[in-house]
């Protein structure tokens, strides 16, 4: 199938265009957090806050300004039953603007990174002997960005004896949360039959100082990893890393295939490779510029009850029965700082992130679907409820074509509602998409319901993670669909109109 990709976009030119001034890989997360406080784009929050729903409200505000507000590092967080700040800072909506978003994966441009992909994905090669030469550094390139394993790191610097999870800020968001979880982990698993690396955010709620619940869901890496070891009889070792590099953690929230190493994709995007250490209990490797590191492991068949928890619906997730993680070590940096999250009813944080991994994936969806122009999850959507879907319509029913194949494409399976549109739609202006979807649907004739897995968190799917979809025809309908009258043109005004009546607005000082 021929990829296109519309050529203004195209290539290394573009890829240079993103790269020249803006190329930064942090060392650690103190050095992001650097960059957001001499930018003024963090707050320092000096006053004890407690770690029990107060961090959570204030985060909750500050993410809810318009465009998601500024980072926080709470400096005096008061522990869970205690009554006295523990001097280990807590930051909170690092990730949670554009900006920052950007900057956390070291470019000032977001479309930088999928630039860089469309490049790898359709190389531009050149005709002559002198540019082929010139493309080798590039190739060399793609080698360089595999995870190094190195013999010592920060994140190792302080053991603590013994281990003690109670010792960490971590917070307990909502009142009706079942205790308190850390939000941004990122769960490092290796499979059994090859030793593949998967890494991925799940929250873990603390049970007390050595175990925690494992909320990985039935799709997702982890979970498909421990399944392996279930049957095999063996215990799964786990390691949770907390910071490093703020691309770490965005990397183990990105939907990546099945087999990709987060880390080596994290390589990719700060163009160099992640340093990691040996586990000092388990045979895995973690971050080395980490801020903590968790040892331990998941015994296969044992479970505990987990949740609830105040999700990123907008709802509690209910109480339902997890994995158990056992801690069998913990390692950290002399002076660390705790990364936090806090989910919600939308916009929060992880939008922000949700939003990265809309602007990369695009390159990667539109090497199997090219008439796909762009797409959105919009906020209200909560990722995994509404897409909106811009296409070039080429023939009668494609609109159904393309949201087949979303429900067929990696975690996109679990789109809800999915609208298709035609390309002079703007499918990240929520308002307009409404507005075409109910002048267009016919509601029999241009919407389709499926069946398929639907996410973990949809408590409206009456079987846990199985149900209906549906997708909407927004498109303008053709006689070869079925429609016999005339389809009405757009209202747009003609160019010339609108050239005067801007310069006559300029005079009155109106525009
Ligand atoms: C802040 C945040 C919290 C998340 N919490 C969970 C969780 O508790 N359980 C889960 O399975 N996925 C959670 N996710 C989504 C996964 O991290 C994401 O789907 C990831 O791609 C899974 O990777 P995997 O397929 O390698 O497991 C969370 C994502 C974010 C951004």
């Amino acid at each position: 199938m021929p990829v296109t990709v519309p050529s203004e976009i195209c290539y290394h030119k573009t890829v240079e265009r993103y790269r020249e001034a803006d190329r930064m890989a942090y060392t650690n997360l103190g050095e992001f957090i650097r960059r957001l406080d001499e930018s003024g784009e963090l707050v320092r929050v000096a006053q004890p806050v407690r770690a029990e729903l107060e961090i959570t409200a204030w985060a909750d505000r500050m993410m809810k300004h318009p465009g998601g507000g500024k980072a926080l590092l709470f400096e005096n967080v008061v522990r869970i039953g205690e009554k006295e700040p523990c001097g280990i800072p807590v930051l909170v909506n690092a990730y949670g603007s554009k900006r920052r978003m950007a900057w956390a994966l070291g470019v000032e441009d977001i479309e930088g990174i999928p630039a860089r992909i469309r490049s790898l994905l359709k190389p531009e090669i050149p005709q002559d002997f002198v540019d082929k030469i010139k493309m080798i550094p590039q190739l060399v390139e793609l080698t360089k960005w595999p995870p190094r394993t190195v013999g010592s790191g920060p994140c190792q610097e302080v053991v603590m004896d013994p281990p003690d999870l109670t010792q960490l800020p971590v917070c307990k968001c909502w009142p009706k949360d079942g205790g308190a979880f850390f939000t941004l982990p990122q769960v490092i698993t290796k499979r059994l039959s090859d030793g593949v690396r998967n890494v991925g955010m799940y929250r873990m709620q603390v049970y007390d100082g050595r175990t925690t619940g494992m909320h990985w869901h039935i799709h997702h890496g982890g979970s498909g990893y421990l399944d392996e070891y279930v049957k095999a009889g063996k215990r799964m070792e786990v390691a949770v890393a907390l910071g490093g590099d703020p691309v770490l953690a965005y990397s183990a929230s990105a939907p990546l295939p099945d087999g990709i190493d987060e880390y080596l994709f994290a390589g990719f995007v700060r163009e160099k490779p992640v340093e990691l250490v040996k586990c000092r209990t388990i045979d895995l490797e973690a971050p080395a510029d980490a801020e903590y590191i968790i040892e331990g492991y998941v015994d296969p068949g044992e479970s505990r009850l987990e949740g609830p928890f105040g999700d990123h619906t907008g709802f509690y997730s209910l109480e339902d029965r997890y994995p158990v993680f056992h801690v069998t070590a913990i390692t950290h940096r002399k002076n660390p700082v705790y990364p936090h999250t806090v989910v919600g009813p939308p916009p929060m944080e992880d939008f922000y992130m949700g939003w990265a991994t809309e602007r990369i994936f695009l390159p990667l969806i539109q090497m199997v679907l090219p008439e796909v122009i762009d797409y959105s999850l919009p906020a209200e959507g909560i990722f995994h409820n509404w897409v909106f879907v811009k296409i070039r319509k080429r023939y009668p029913g494609h609109a159904f074509k393309v949201m087949n194949a979303i429900w067929g494409l990696g975690q996109l399976m679990f789109s809800k509602f999915v609208v298709v549109v035609d390309e002079w739609v703007d499918v990240h202006d929520t308002s307009q998409v409404l507005w075409v979807l109910g002048n267009h649907c016919e509601p029999e004739r241009d919407t389709l319901v499926t069946k398929g897995p639907r996410d973990a968190l949809d408590h409206a799917a009456p079987i846990a993670h199985f149900g209906n979809k549906m997708g909407f025809d927004a498109t303008g309908k053709w006689p070869e669909e079925g429609h016999n009258r005339p389809w009405p043109d757009r209202i747009v005004m003609d160019d010339s109109v609108l050239r005067k009546a801007d310069e006559t607005w300029r005079k009155l000082g109106l525009s």
